[in-house]
């Protein structure tokens, strides 16, 4: 349980990869009580100095012991790194934030969206998941539909940027790009194929019954987060070849009567949501009005005219922010609020 003090020894582990910077980043701007900072990172990158509200911080080997003293502390180096060292992290009393897939479907850890689901985290949390960034903008537009029309079925194709994937995906698509561009070969290294100028309907690994491991996490995160188990979710999921921001076309067919009429309204008064749907205008959610901004952008919401009770929409939001390191930090700043 986090002890309700002034401010709070806080570490990042994985802050040099591109989640981690974006902690620090959000950390900084929404001035989150910070006491102490570490950064932490593998051996190589210590040594090297990131930047806190303006101040250098030198990086550090993450090591069992680097949570001594540290009370919050926010993980993105990876699900292998997670279940090494946050054993550890929990043991010096410190609570985790992990943003990796390691815990997230075990029965007792919490997997939050603060606009969702803040109530799972009980007392002494431990460990508390940090959703898959797909699943988070998704569910930040399902929770009030669900709530009012009670959801059956969800349908849902991912057009996902390649930040989801660290910067060595960033950096792949801008060399291949430029490659191309320049009349040469593009080199696949992050991704099994070219990712510039083509779309891969393959994110992690296949799993044995033809999806994703992507895909799966969709549906179980769904149904954990929503707190209901007959959810049926049938997601396709796609790397495409933009920088930042996840893009999804989501059919949602529920029990009760809907209109895209009523969801519109619905999710213009929800917490973290804003609706953009002026088609006339050609005014929709876009990946690039959407990075480096905190929320779920929704549009293009209509009548599903091919199925009673269910509708359409298109969602945006960043990967990086609410995606990953916003939520994470929401979470965080929930456990101050609540302390
Ligand atoms: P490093 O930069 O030293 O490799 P991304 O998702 O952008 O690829 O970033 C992954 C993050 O996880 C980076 O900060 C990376 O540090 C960190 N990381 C990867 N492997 C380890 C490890 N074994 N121990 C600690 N940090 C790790």
């Amino acid at each position: 349980m986090l002890v309700k003090k002034d401010q709070y020894n806080v570490a990042v582990a994985g802050a040099t990869g591109a989640v981690g910077r974006k902690m620090l980043e959000i950390l900084a701007d929404r001035d989150f009580p910070v006491a102490n900072l570490k950064v932490l990172a593998s051996a190589r990158s210590a040594g090297q100095t990131l930047t806190f509200k303006g101040n250098p911080v030198t990086v550090e080997e993450l090591r069992e012991n680097s949570f001594d003293g540290v009370d919050i502390a926010l993980f993105s180096a990876g699900a292998n790194v997670s279940r090494q060292y946050a054993p550890f992290a929990v043991k010096s009393g410190c609570i985790v934030i992990d943003n990796s897939s390691a815990f997230r479907m075990e029965p007792n850890t919490p997997l939050i969206v603060p606009e969702v689901n803040p109530d799972a985290i009980d007392s002494d949390p431990g460990i508390i998941a940090n959703p898959n960034c797909s699943t988070i903008q998704m569910v930040v537009a399902l929770k009030p539909i669900h709530d009012k029309f009670k959801i059956k079925r969800v349908v849902v194709s991912t057009y996902q940027s390649v930040s989801g994937s660290g910067q060595k995906a960033i950096d792949e698509l801008q060399e291949q790009t430029k490659n191309l561009l320049d009349g040469e070969t593009a080199k696949p290294d992050v991704y099994p194929h070219q990712i510039a100028f083509n779309c891969l309907p393959h994110i992690d690994i296949f799993m044995g019954n033809g999806y994703t491991k992507e895909e799966m996490k969709m549906v179980d995160e769904t149904r954990k987060i929503l707190g209901d188990s007959s959810i049926l979710v049938s997601p396709t999921a796609v790397r495409v070849p933009v920088f930042y921001c996840h893009s999804e076309s989501v059919n949602v067919e529920t029990e009760k009567p809907i209109s895209a009429k009523e969801v519109k309204e619905l999710l213009a008064g929800s917490d973290g949501i804003r609706v953009v749907d002026n088609p006339e205008n050609s005014e929709y959610p876009l990946a690039c009005d959407g990075a480096d901004q905190d929320e779920v952008f929704v549009g293009r919401i209509r009548d599903d005219i091919s199925c009673e009770n269910a509708i359409n929409f298109w969602v945006v939001s960043d990967n990086l922010r609410k995606g990953a390191a916003l939520n994470a930090v929401q979470i965080a700043e929930y456990l101050v609020q609540r302390a």
